[in-house]
């Protein structure tokens, strides 16, 4: 899923760890012992700050939610504008005949401010020919449009390079690189479109937060909005494209389903939460400040987000290195903002950063929340064997390999999307 410099820079971001403890300094080991992981306690999300409790889905909607959501941007990921009234869509290329004929080709470009130089993202939209408006499912993806698919019609745009922090065009662009991650053609054959975006549009991901620059963050902050981190801003994107889908007559943008894999799956679940037109959200290994509890002390930490990924968080995320039980929230909090909408976590057995576990739990507590709406979270006990999906309105598997988007999660995700959405194809 990760290009091979941004799977470099991961383990680079990892040594700093691995050398201070080899070198007996105070950073703490982590943890991959299931049983060493600690008592915590978890905040009850059903509890209003002024404490009653929540029994109905009409108090959850109109008070705790609102809360949460508060809680989220004053501590998590900061505070975002609206997107914006001044955007701009210029369906810049159209085939009816794509993919074998099979699918109709949008190439569009969205400028987020309608200036000539405003800050612009390229979509690629793929929707099946013929029949009513389909389900989308919208990727966010690590790199451009061209590595998801071999289709030689598919525009290629300069690209960051996170080494030099410069945009340039790609040297050698393979086309189609990434395209095990996505199984386009039976996301067609099913009935649904796809369409995908490179999160760098949106703001580069440039090492120690150097993207700002160049992004939507810098064109779009108000004073009173300032620190949201990178994830707002990718989640912000998100929405804009949702703008955009709302206009495309091929697309049924009441049944849009956002996709994101590990720092994009923490994108998917904040832009879920803050956009309820998002009908859906699937949330691929997004582990620690994604659905994965903080509170557990197990794989990727509150402390290591803080020191390695300031960037992509709110100030305030600062003064909870260290202090993760004084979160006023956990990542079942995040999940409970989705209620009632259709939620599916994906996991890795491999993916011990991840903690596929914490999902779990997370996904446990947060069922109250959906049962709230007569809605089936997860009830079962015990953490389900390899490769056997859950499809309940809160959705979970966990695969059998590593950190990854891999073809089989795709068939999971469609059966995912049939069970909820049901439509004719
Ligand atoms: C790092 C980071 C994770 C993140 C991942 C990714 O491993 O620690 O939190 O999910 O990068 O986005 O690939």
């Amino acid at each position: 899923m990760r290009s091979k410099i941004e799977q470099a820079t991961d383990r680079i971001l990892h040594l700093p760890i691995v050398l201070a403890v080899f070198a007996g300094i105070s950073a703490r080991a982590t943890n991959f012992d299931e049983a060493k992981v600690g008592d915590y306690l978890l905040p009850n999300p059903l509890i209003c700050a002024d404490g009653s409790r929540v029994t109905n889905a009409a108090t959850w909607l109109t008070k705790r939610r609102p809360e949460i959501l508060e809680l989220y941007r004053e501590n998590i990921f900061g505070r975002s504008p609206d997107t914006g009234t001044n955007m701009t869509f210029n369906v810049w290329e159209m085939s009816t005949n794509a993919l074998n004929g099979t699918a109709v080709r949008k190439q569009i470009e969205i400028n987020f401010s309608g200036t000539p130089d405003g800050p612009l993202a390229h979509l690629l939209l793929y929707t099946p020919v013929g029949g009513n408006p389909a389900p989308v499912f919208l990727c966010l993806q690590f790199n451009g449009n061209y590595t998801a698919s071999d289709d030689p019609a598919i525009a290629i745009f300069p690209g960051w390079n996170s080494k030099t922090s410069t945009l340039s065009m790609p040297k050698n662009p393979v086309r189609g690189q990434f395209a095990h991650n996505w199984k386009i053609a039976d996301t067609i054959a099913r009935g649904y479109g796809i369409a995908f975006i490179d999160y760098n549009d949106f703001e580069p991901d440039l090492p120690h937060g150097a993207g700002f620059d160049f992004g939507v963050r810098k064109n779009f902050s108000r004073p009173n909005e300032a620190g949201w981190g990178a994830i707002g801003a990718w989640a912000w994107g998100a929405s804009g494209v949702l703008d955009y889908l709302a206009t495309d007559k091929q697309v049924d943008s009441q049944r849009v389903i956002l996709f994101g894999h590990s720092r994009l799956g923490k994108t998917a679940l904040w832009a879920g939460a803050q956009d309820p037109r998002f009908a859906a959200v699937i949330a691929n290994c997004s582990g620690e400040m994604g659905a994965a509890i903080s509170r557990r002390d197990y794989g990727e930490t509150v402390d290591d987000v803080t020191k390695h990924f300031p960037y992509w968080m709110a100030v305030n995320f600062q003064k909870y290195a260290h202090h993760w039980n004084e979160l006023p929230v956990d990542a079942h909090f995040l999940i409970s903002l989705i209620a009632p909408r259709p939620l599916f976590l994906n996991t890795g057995s491999e993916d011990r950063w991840g903690d596929p576990n914490g999902e779990f739990l997370a996904a446990r507590a947060a069922t109250p929340v959906y049962e709230l709406f007569g809605k089936i979270g997860i009830t079962e006990t015990n953490f389900p064997p390899l490769d056997h999906a859950l499809l309940h309105d809160i959705g979970f598997n966990c695969h059998t390999g590593k950190h990854d988007v891999l073809p089989s999660d795709w068939d999971k995700f469609l059966d995912f999307a049939d069970a909820h959405f049901p439509h004719k194809y």
